[in-house]
């Protein structure tokens, strides 16, 4: 059976940078009031990049599509796989993969998207490697990408602050040794209430609410216990010891997540990859954002064991081990 190994990667970041002081300033003057401090103090987030109005998450996804494909050295027209996890789609339909397809110039391979918020990528991931695994596919390119800039209650400070845009990939190959070691995806849709974006379109305009709502608290808990649990399970079903871990590539929503996770799975800072600071949470496009920042400037080296986790709505959460 083959393997999926991780050939190429790339990210790309709208050129706009909003500070927190920029941000500050801005919901100032609508009344709203915010810090720099407080921002960093909750969350260690002090910038982000937002995309200028009218840009769509194809066209980020398509430009770190490209990066990715000549890091690796694949051809478009290779692609036999394209799979996008966003939850910020250019349309209800086509798929943002297809159009990050057409864009890229490939055709006739198997393109669609994965909803699984700020999971997406890891659950978009994990499917691509089942699709190589089984044979179904030679060559992927799985996406995680966001304008979530577009569903931010910008008159909402609790949510306002957190969030970036951004689009981050990663090309598969079917391979004879690993590659992707193991995968866990998990979900309870029970806590679908604590981070939503409850609307939809229907009969020529936007029914319930268009923005993005959160219980900040309660998706801080359980983020921390799942993704401590994944972890487990997912080195246990590989088995690997959680030090044996070189570098841990965890979803950018908070540094005080990943450091609590860090500390609980006894993996030392200097294993960990922080782009939170930078980026804010671009949801799924973060991990892949994250992995292609330390594979680009040295950390994540060939034969490094690298394992990502995805967490958000949904509520969902997941883990994949991969060796580079
Ligand atoms: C969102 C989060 C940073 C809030 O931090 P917190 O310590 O839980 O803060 P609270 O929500 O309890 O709010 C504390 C106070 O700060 C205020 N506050 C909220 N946002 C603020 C902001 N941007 N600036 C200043 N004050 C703010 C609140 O109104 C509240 O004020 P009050 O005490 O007068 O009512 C934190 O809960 C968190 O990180 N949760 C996880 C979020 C996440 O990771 N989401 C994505 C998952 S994919």
């Amino acid at each position: 059976m083959p393997y999926a190994k991780i050939i190429g990667s790339g990210g790309y970041l709208p050129p706009r940078v909003v500070t927190n002081d920029d941000l500050a300033a801005d919901l100032a003057t609508r009344q709203i009031e915010t810090s720099d401090t407080w921002i960093v103090e909750r969350t260690g987030i002090r910038q982000r990049h937002l995309a200028d109005p009218g840009v769509t998450t194809s066209q980020l996804a398509t430009r770190a599509a490209q990066i990715a494909l000549d890091d690796a050295g694949v051809a478009a027209e290779d692609l036999d796989l394209i799979i996008v996890a966003t939850s910020t789609p250019d349309f209800v339909f086509p798929s943002t993969a297809c159009l990050v397809q057409a864009a890229l110039g490939s055709k006739g391979g198997a393109a669609f998207d994965v909803q699984a918020v700020c999971s997406g990528f890891v659950y978009a991931l994990a499917t691509a490697d089942a699709f190589i695994r089984a044979g179904r596919a030679k060559t992927a390119l799985v996406i995680g990408a966001e304008v979530f800039s577009s569903i931010l209650d910008w008159n909402d400070r609790g949510t306002c602050v957190l969030f970036g845009d951004g689009a981050g990939a990663v090309v598969l190959k079917a391979a004879d040794e690993p590659g992707i070691i193991a995968a866990q995806l998990n979900a309870d849709g029970s806590q679908m209430k604590i981070l939503c974006a409850a609307g939809n379109v229907a009969h020529g305009k936007v029914v319930g609410d268009p923005f993005l709502r959160m219980d900040g608290q309660a998706v801080f808990k359980l983020a921390v216990t799942s993704l401590a649990k994944s972890a487990t399970d997912v080195c246990a079903e590989a088995g690997i010891k959680l030090e044996e871990i070189d570098w841990f590539v965890p979803h950018q929503a908070n540094v005080r997540i990943i450091n609590f996770l860090g500390r609980r799975l006894g993996l030392t800072d200097d294993k960990v990859v922080v782009t939170v600071d930078q980026h804010a949470n671009t949801s799924a496009a973060s991990v892949p954002l994250a992995f292609d920042a330390a594979r680009r400037d040295g950390r994540i080296k060939q034969g490094d064991l690298v394992m990502m986790q995805g967490v958000g709505g949904g509520f969902t959460w997941g883990s994949v081990l991969a060796r580079m």
